[in-house]
Parts: C-alpha cells; sequence; structure tokens
C-alpha cells in the first residue's frame, strides 16, 4: 500500500542564505492525524509549502499517493486541501460562493449538496449569505477549512489551525478533524499546543531548526509519559546507598540529601511502598516527598533543548 505522503531527503535553503528544512523523511500514513509540533521557525509551515507546490525545494522528493509533487503537479495538488497559517479573508464575497468557487479551481464540478453539508460540519451554514469580512475570526478560520474541504481533498494540511481560537471552537475543530480522519481523509496539522496534538494525533513528529528530531506514535510517546520521578528528601544525608537497596535503580543527589527514583504509573507494582519500607527498614528517614509527571512538553522541550545546546 502506498503511503498518503512519502518525503524523502527534503531541504530547503531560501534566498537569504538560510536553510528552513534539512534532510527530512518523512512517511505519512493514509487515514492518521499527525501532529507536527515545533517552535517558531522549525520550517512547519515551509514543509507544508512544499507539499502543497507554493514553495520550490532545494533537494529532495515529495510524492502525494504516488504522485510526484514536481513532475505530476497537478495530480498532486488535487488530492491535497491546505488551510494556511495566514488567513487572506478580506473580501465581500459571501461564504457560500468563496467556497464554491474554491471547488472549481480544482476544475470540479459544482455540488451544492456537497457544499452545503460542509458548512452545515463546520456550523456555518446560517452565515452562508454573509460577506466573509464581516465574520468573527474563529468563522473565517472555519471558512478557510471550509474551502480547503470544497474539492474533496484526501489529504488534509491545517497550519495552525487554532492559533487564537477560543476553547470551544477549539474543540470543535478537534472533533471535526477526527470525523474527517474517520472518513478516511489523512490529516497533518502544526500546532504549539501541546495537549491539541495530545487530544487528537495519532503520531507525532517534533520538528526544530529544520531537523525532524522525532516521529512517534502518540501511544508510546503516551506511554514514556507514564514515567514518573519520586524525589525524597532525607532528614539525614546519606553517603552512599544501602547495598539493599540496590534493585531499585535510585540516584542519589544534593551531596546524600536526596533520593531519586524513576518509575512507570502505568506498571502494576510501582514498588513504591517497598521502597519506602526498605528505607524505613535501613534507617533511613524521609524528610519531605514529591512526584513529578513527565508530559510531552517535558518530552519537547528536552529534545529542543538539546539540540540547541
Ligand atoms: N520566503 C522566505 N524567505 C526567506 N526565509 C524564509 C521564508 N519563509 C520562511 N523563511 C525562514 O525559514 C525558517 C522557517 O520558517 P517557517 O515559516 O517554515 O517556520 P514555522 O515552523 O512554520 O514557524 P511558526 O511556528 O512561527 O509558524 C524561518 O527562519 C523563516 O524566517
Ligand atoms: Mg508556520
Amino acid at each position: 500500500m502506498t503511503n498518503a505522503l512519502s518525503i524523502k531527503n527534503l531541504s530547503k535553503t531560501y534566498k537569504t542564505g538560510l536553510t528552513a528544512l534539512n534532510g527530512v523523511d518523512l512517511d505519512i500514513r493514509r487515514g492518521e492525524i499527525l501532529a507536527l509540533l515545533g517552535p517558531n521557525g522549525a520550517g512547519k509551515t515551509t514543509l507544508i509549502s512544499i507539499v502543497c507546490g507554493l514553495v520550490r525545494p532545494s533537494t529532495g522528493t515529495v510524492t502525494v499517493e504516488g504522485n510526484d509533487i514536481v513532475q505530476n503537479y497537478r495530480q498532486a495538488r488535487q488530492l491535497i486541501g491546505l488551510v494556511p497559517q495566514e488567513l487572506h479573508t478580506e473580501t465581500f464575497e459571501t461564504v457560500w460562493a468563496t467556497v464554491s468557487y474554491s471547488r472549481g479551481l480544482f476544475g470540479k464540478k459544482p455540488a451544492p449538496a456537497l457544499i452545503e453539508q460542509i458548512l452545515r460540519d463546520l456550523s456555518l451554514y446560517d452565515k452562508k449569505d454573509t460577506q466573509i469580512m464581516a465574520l468573527s475570526g474563529g468563522m473565517k478560520r472555519r471558512v478557510m477549512i471550509a474551502k480547503a474541504l470544497a474539492h474533496e481533498p484526501r489529504i488534509l494540511f491545517l497550519d495552525e489551525p487554532t492559533a487564537g481560537v477560543d476553547v470551544e471552537l477549539r474543540k470543535d475543530m478537534w472533533r471535526l478533524v477526527k470525523r474527517l480522519r474517520d472518513t478516511g481523509v489523512t490529516i497533518i496539522l502544526t500546532t504549539h499546543y501541546i495537549e491539541e496534538a495530545e487530544e487528537i494525533a495519532d503520531r507525532v513528529g517534533v520538528i526544530n531548526k529544520g531537523r525532524l528530531l522525532l516521529v512517534e506514535d502518540k501511544a508510546e510517546l503516551m506511554r514514556k509519559l507514564g514515567q514518573k520521578q519520586l524525589t525524597l528528601d532525607l532528614q539525614e544525608p546519606l553517603k552512599a546507598l544501602p547495598g539493599d537497596l540496590s534493585n531499585y535503580a535510585l540516584e542519589l543527589t544534593d551531596g546524600g540529601q536526596r533520593i531519586t527514583y524513576h518509575y512507570d504509573t502505568q506498571a502494576k507494582r510501582t514498588g513504591i511502598a517497598s521502597l519506602l519500607a526498605a528505607l524505613s527498614g535501613a534507617g533511613i528517614t524521609v524528610k519531605d516527598l514529591d512526584t513529578e509527571q513527565r508530559s510531552l512538553e517535558d518530552i519537547f522541550v528536552s529534545l529542543v533543548v538539546e539540540e540547541n545546546q
């Protein structure tokens, strides 16, 4: 089975000499939701712009359902819907006219029933005769999504779909994205909201300075998230850990004042109770304790910070 999207060794150096993408390899499966996380300037929009044929790559190839984006540009572009990061919405056109026109741009026959369905799904149908410029920001964003869907794309790019969007609309958007995925549309979205990736992504990719640092199933990342750290502040400093505690992976820090212990919250037995009993048996008194959960945000920050050093 071919992938929805296959990106090989993709690089982009702009005329300014800035390398925005550097050797990116990425396969996107049919029908998945992939969230691309990365700080400002990481190269997310550049990647999307290349796939959509708006920016020319310096090296590498991209195929969309097997169609090369340069050699078979028309076929490839037909399959893609794009909701860009920057919205251009200062128009007198009505919602209905704008969305219908977008479909026409791809040479597709008018399909009023489909346009109506899209507008209904986005809670825009009662605004169909309103001029775009008279809509609120959140509604304009929905119109952009409706436009991107009007030609029935198989792959949808959402470049920061929920930036500046209120909680309610964000949740609507998540529901819509999942519903689209369930109809077989492949979705790639960029976001700065890690909870958004946690909520809707099947896989998560992290990009920084033009390099793809990680692509992983969210479930696998969540398993890593299951890691917790227990910190024990001791009444009296220890010179060394007693030998009978060696079957726990413990660390002694802060001049012997502190013990840290990493454990898996998903595991049936975390070993905390027996650890505390063993400490007490060894005559070690705990003054205070604290636990900390590793989040996707920590993983993201540590990856990006590590790379920047
Ligand atoms: N047309 C251009 N000419 C020169 N440099 C560009 C151009 N477009 C983007 N860049 C640079 O390429 C780098 C990547 O930009 P890009 O827009 O892809 O980042 P991004 O990950 O989408 O960031 P953000 O989260 O802020 O949207 C940045 O350093 C940016 O300044
Ligand atoms: Mg961007």
